[in-house]
Formats: C-alpha cells, structure tokens, sequence
C-alpha cells in the first residue's frame, strides 16, 4: 500500500504533506483503527500539555528559569508537532470512516517552567515507550511506517527536554516499549474527564504504584516503593529498561516495598510490582505499576579495539 493524500487531511493544512494510508475493509475490521484511537488519545494530551504551558510562561521567563531562548523555540516546535499528530491522526481515523476521539480535561502537575520541562522529558519518553509497545500490534506495514515516522519525532523531543534538564538523553542503547495498559496507567494519571461519545478503549489502568525514594536513582540502589493495595502473596519488582526486562526480589516494610536497581536499568525506565519472577509482563502478573524511574548512567564505556 502506498501512502496517499486524502481529502480529509488537505484540509488540515499544517500537515497537507502527511497522510495515513487508507485503510482496505479487511484492515478495518482489526486492531489498528484502534491502535490509532489510542495514539490519539496520547497525542490529544501531549498536545494540551504544550498549549497550556506555552499560554501559562512567556520566553522571559524560560529565560528567567535558565533555558536558553534557543529551547524556547524548540517547545514552540515540539507544540506545533504534537498539534500535528492530532490532525494526522484525526484525519486518518475520519477518512477510514472511524469517528476520532476527542480531547479530554487534563490535570498536569506543573507550577514553573523548570517543573514543565522536566514533566515534558517524562511525557515524551512514554509517548517514545507507547509507540514502540504498540508496534508490534499493528498489522499494517503502512501504519507500521506512518507509526514509527512518529516516534522519531517523538525520540526527538525526549532528547530536547532530557537535554534541557541536564539528563543524558541517549541514556540507554535502546529505547524502552511497554504495553497499551501500562501506558494507559501512567497516561490516566492525568486525565480528568473525557467526552462521553469518545470511543471506550479496549485498555485498563493497573492499580498505582508510587516512587517514594530514589529519584533520579542508579544501579544497585534501593528504591521505595508504596503500591495501591499491599500484595498478599510473594512479590517482586520487574525493571523494564531499553529491551531488558529484570525482576528482582523486594523487601516489604510497612505499606512499602524496596527493591535494589538491578544492573542494566538505564535512562527513563520503568518498574513494576509483579506476582512473579519469570519476566512475563502481563495482565494476570502486574499487581501495580508502572512507576517511571530516571537511573542516571554511570560514564560511558566503550572498546576502541571494537570494529
Ligand atoms: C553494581 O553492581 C555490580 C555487581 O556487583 C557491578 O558490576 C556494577 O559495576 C555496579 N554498578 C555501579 C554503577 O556501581
Ligand atoms: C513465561 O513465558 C514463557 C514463554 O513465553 C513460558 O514458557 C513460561 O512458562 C512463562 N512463565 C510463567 C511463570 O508464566
């Protein structure tokens, strides 16, 4: 399948240049109309979250709070490229004969422009984390294309704000996927309210899983953590980390569990508390989570003789 221009999207004039590819009946009846109502539902409040800062903060006081007016310009960037994922996908959904979801009320804890910018670098990362996770669902390679052409951007910002507040942003040789309902979980944190016509989502949040001490960490650190709900049965941590799944064994004290950042664990990760050892993330094994840890590397290493 070729990617065409539809006459939905010449409308939306930003992104006259882009379009998805229509879809044939038999791709409409599967997962990706869906998949791409989720991308939506993440873009709709990635877009909202520049908005509202770019009309709460002016350039001087970025300025004021130590970024350059280079990076004020790149937020204004990354806002007009997140308004242009909506219209994208908007248009894409509509001229598949689908009725795309709309903006929901969002709540972002953020106070000053040095909160936004590091709440930004966590929101892109999932952002990052959700189009990988949902790669692997979606079935047509023309989607697939259109997909990761957005994650590259999306990659792109992530480097910005971690850049911005002085993480490393090529932390990890990987980038991290994870799963619609773990992204849901983090992504609902945020969500007020969405209009009752929205399509419902075929995805749950986990119960909470909250970060008490240790952040930024790094290898072989403890971490505390305190789930929604204290765990009956054994538990365990399971670090998601690049392509590396590492569950490793808590301590429960209290309404709290810690648990020691195991090697490998590098860059915007994730841990969440499991029923089990064996690495399977899935629905049955995830008692809470994710929470979203930031494991600063140590120096880089690298073998010269290595051709
Ligand atoms: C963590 O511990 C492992 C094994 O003891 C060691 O190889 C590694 O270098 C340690 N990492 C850091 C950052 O200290
Ligand atoms: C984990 O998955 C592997 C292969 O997918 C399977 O063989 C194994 O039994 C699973 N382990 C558990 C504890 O579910």
């Amino acid at each position: 399948m070729r990617f065409s221009i539809t006459a939905a999207l010449a409308l939306a004039s930003s992104v006259s240049a882009l379009a998805l590819p229509a879809m044939t009946k038999r791709q409409a009846a599967d997962i990706d109309p869906v998949i791409l109502q989720y991308a939506l539902t993440l873009e709709h409040l990635e877009n909202a979250f520049y908005k509202k800062a770019l009309s709460m903060w002016s350039q001087e006081e970025f300025v004021a709070a130590n970024f350059t007016p280079m990076f004020y310009d790149e937020l204004k960037y990354i806002a007009h490229d997140e308004e242009g994922h909506v219209l994208y996908l908007e248009a894409g959904l509509t001229a598949a004969g689908a009725m795309p979801v709309e903006a929901c009320t969002y709540s972002f804890p953020m106070t000053t422009p040095k909160e936004f910018v590091a709440l930004a670098s966590v929101i892109e990362g999932v952002g990052v984390s959700a189009y990988l996770g949902a790669a692997a669902d979606i079935t047509s390679k023309a989607y697939l294309t259109a997909a990761g052409a957005i994650l590259v951007t999306e990659a792109l910002h992530q480097s910005a704000t971690r850049g911005a507040v002085g993480e490393i942003p090529m932390a990890n040789l990987v980038g991290t996927p994870m799963g619609l309902n773990a992204v849901y979980t983090i992504a609902s944190g945020f969500i007020v309210s969405c209009p009752s016509t929205n399509m419902a989502l075929p995805v749950m949040a986990y119960p909470s899983l909250t970060l008490v001490t240790g952040e930024p960490t790094a290898e072989n650190v403890t971490i505390m953590l305190t789930p929604k709900m204290m765990p009956s049965g054994t538990a365990y941590a399971t670090f998601v980390s690049g392509l590396d799944i590492l569950p490793v064994p808590v301590t429960v004290s209290g309404d709290s569990v810690s648990a020691v950042v195991p090697v490998g664990v590098s860059g915007q990760s994730y841990v969440f508390l499991t029923s089990d050892n064996s690495g399977n993330l899935t629905d049955a094994s995830i008692l809470a989570g994710p929470a979203i840890i930031e494991a600063t590397p140590d120096s880089p290493t690298f073998d010269l003789s290595i051709m």
